[in-house]
């Protein structure tokens, strides 16, 4: 069974808006799409930054760094340079508490394909 962890209060991310949280030792980036709130790993899946920090509207996030653009809904990588899906977190809402179960699966950084010769 999933371990569920406190992240925030239901108050705390307003419609419209994105923020981080540090969950064991992992960023995790929690925002409400007009009501309904997402979480998923705060990590980019091109090169290492924290989604959070770019721009959040309607129900996708673009990257800061390179402009990669992730539907916070699914995690599903929508524009280049990124291919690759951010995992998505489960969440459930509790007395007003908001809580994430982790995704065992993280963003890899780094892996190289292999080069074709
Ligand atoms: S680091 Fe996110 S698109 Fe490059």
């Amino acid at each position: 069974m999933a371990e569920f962890h406190k992240l925030a209060t239901v108050d705390e991310v307003g419609p419209g808006e994105i923020k981080q949280y540090l969950v064991e030792d992992r960023f995790v980036a929690l925002c409400n799409v007009e009501g309904e709130l997402h979480a998923f790993e705060d990590v980019c899946t091109h090169q290492f930054t924290h989604l959070s920090e770019g721009e959040f509207t309607d129900s996708e996030v673009k990257c800061p760094l390179h402009g990669a653009k992730f539907d916070v809904k699914t995690g599903a990588a929508k524009s280049l340079p990124a291919v690759k899906p951010v995992p998505k977190h489960e969440v459930k809402v509790e007395n007003g508490n908001v809580y994430v179960a982790l995704n065992p699966k993280r963003v890899k950084i780094g892996g190289r394909r292999g080069r074709r010769r």
